[in-house]
């Protein structure tokens, strides 16, 4: 046992922020960034919607569209802990990075907005924490406008997202008679006093109910709100760790990220209940973060930062062991050692040399296309981490080339882009064109901007026919060449060479896997390169 790496292991949390859009995630993310001192100014990470510098201006379509794309990771410390923030773009087109992100993380911090309740993208993701067990803390956003019923919006958590929900506050009034929160742990008045001209927000904190101060500040709301809590300590959920742990309760805060109330609350309590590193599993056993050799496994590409060097960003999760600058790695897959002296890391928008980094951390190393997502560095051991996922797309197109002169650099930058897995290449096993799939509409502009930018390509993308993408497997070899012969015309290779059927429709794919036995169709593969 090394101390130094049990200490370091203790005090990391490494997580994500899932929300629908709009629900309040990049607020929330410049508020905590700000208790971590990592930030000075509110505005250095929101910054999405104006003219300043956006969060990240890798990709000159971000700015267009005023959106943000890539996923970014930032660091900082907060009480002794050193957290690691793994920024999830919440826009629907790029869920499939999203999705993989979690695979990094070890607990989520899910922000819903009170007026709304569940929406599709929490729904989305929030399926994934569950297939991982990821341990989820909420948070109820937004309560300064008028909201759903607190009860009404518990109800709508515990049936759409099958998930007990522990409140660990409770809301005083909302909109424009948002008092401020019942804790309902210590039993504490948390009253927020909305600023006056010229001054910050003030907070009231009351330790007694009954007392004169706390019956004048909540007037009108006392009765309400004495029933709440005796309804809540009777019929609410107790916390309870195991299950928090498996990510089938979830403690619930309420709060308002633009107005700074409630998430203070949220951090402290985050960093007293999120887990620090776990255990991952790899094809041949399961990794303990305490094991002295170092691993880890890239979660996400991110290309181009710099655009003349063609250099690309792998995001490596560490699982294990220490890493320090200089270190030699061999890279799983290929089976080479590399000497890495300039892996980063990342403190909200800048990013530096790492010296060394422990597990959780996330570090990454620049390269010129050689890593791919899901690879596994080690210090030698043959380890290929699992549970890193591709996702069927759900809308393809067929790429087209207005100046058929340049078909080898529409190749390259096709795969190029789609190595880094926010869209995936189709090569058919019947004619030359290549198919690109991706999970929503806004991939293809962001694909043809940067085969114009980056490879100096002029493509367009032609709609298809094609709805449905299922990889094939076989319970015996010996089936896969009467398959191909059969559906020739509906099948692929993807990026890794795995074989694809793309059908018109779900029914036709049922059909399919139905009339032939000992063939299977699955809607993910699982991304793991030994
Ligand atoms: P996202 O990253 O999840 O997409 O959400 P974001 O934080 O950008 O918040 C979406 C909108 O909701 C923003 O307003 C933001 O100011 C507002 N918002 C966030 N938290 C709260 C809250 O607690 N109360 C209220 N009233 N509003 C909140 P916007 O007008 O779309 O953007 P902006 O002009 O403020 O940048």
């Amino acid at each position: 046992m090394n101390p130094e790496l049990d200490r370091e292991i203790k005090r990391r949390r490494t997580f994500a922020i899932i929300s629908h859009p709009d629900a309040g995630k990049t607020t929330i993310t410049e508020k905590l960034l700000l208790f971590g001192g990592a930030i000075q100014l509110a505005g250095a990470v929101k910054a999405k919607k104006s003219q300043q510098s956006a969060r990240s201006d890798w990709l000159a379509i971000e700015k267009e569209r005023g959106i943000s794309v890539s996923t970014a990771v930032m660091s900082f410390i907060y009480r002794d802990l050193a957290l690691n923030l793994l920024d999830t773009p919440g826009h629907n087109d790029f869920s499939e990075d999203t999705f993989r992100t979690l695979t990094a993380v070890d607990s989520v911090l899910m922000v819903i907005d009170a007026a709304k309740g569940v929406e599709t993208q929490t729904r989305k993701l929030l399926e994934v924490c569950r297939l991982k067990r990821t341990p989820v803390i909420t948070f109820i956003n937004k309560l300064d406008l008028d909201s759903m019923e607190p009860l009404e919006i518990l109800d709508n958590l515990e049936k759409e997202l099958g998930i007990s929900c522990t409140p660990m506050t409770w809301p005083i009034g909302m909109g424009p008679h948002f008092k401020g929160v019942y804790d309902l742990r210590d039993k504490s008045l948390n009253f927020y006093l909305a600023a006056e001209r010229g001054r910050k927000n003030e907070r009231e904190v009351i330790d007694d109910l009954d007392s004169d101060k706390a019956k004048e500040l909540l007037g009108m709301d006392r009765a309400k709100l004495v029933e709440e809590i005796a309804l809540l300590e009777d019929a609410a959920p107790k916390f309870d760790e195991t299950q928090f742990g498996r990510g089938q309760l979830t403690p619930v805060f309420f709060g308002s990220a633009l107005r700074n109330f409630g998430v203070k609350e949220l951090l402290d309590c985050f960093c007293d209940l999120a887990p620090p590193p776990q255990p991952r599993e790899t094809l041949t056993r399961v990794v303990v973060p305490e094991e002295e050799p170092f691993s880890g496994f890239v979660f996400k590409i991110q290309a181009n930062m710099d655009k003349n060097h063609r250099d690309r960003m792998a995001f490596v999760r560490v699982c294990s062991g220490v890493f320090r600058r200089g270190m030699r790695l061999v890279h799983v897959r290929t089976g080479k050692e590399v000497v890495v002296r300039n892996a980063m890391t990342f403190l909200a928008r800048d990013r530096s040399i790492v010296d060394e980094a422990w597990p959780g951390d996330i570090i990454g190393i620049p390269n010129h296309g050689t890593i791919r997502i899901a690879d596994t560095f080690t210090e030698g051991e043959e380890l290929a981490f699992t549970g890193v996922p591709n996702f069927a797309p759900e809308l393809f197109r067929r790429a087209r080339l207005r100046d058929p002169m340049k078909a080898k650099a529409l190749q390259k930058g096709l795969e190029q882009v789609c190595e880094e897995g926010a869209a995936q290449l189709f090569r058919p096993l019947l004619g030359s064109d290549y198919v690109v799939g991706a999970l929503g509409s806004l991939q293809f502009d962001v694909i043809e901007a940067r085969l114009r930018d980056e490879y100096g390509v002029d493509a367009t993308f032609e709609g298809m026919q094609m709805q449905v993408c299922r990889w094939v497997h076989f319970d015996k070899p010996d089936l896969r060449r009467t398959f191909e012969n059969s559906y020739v015309k509906d099948l692929f290779l993807d990026g890794g060479s795995n074989l694809c059927l793309l059908t018109e429709t779900r029914f036709r794919a049922d059909y399919i896997a139905e009339k032939n036995p000992g063939i299977h169709l699955t809607k993910t593969i699982e991304l793991h390169h030994q």
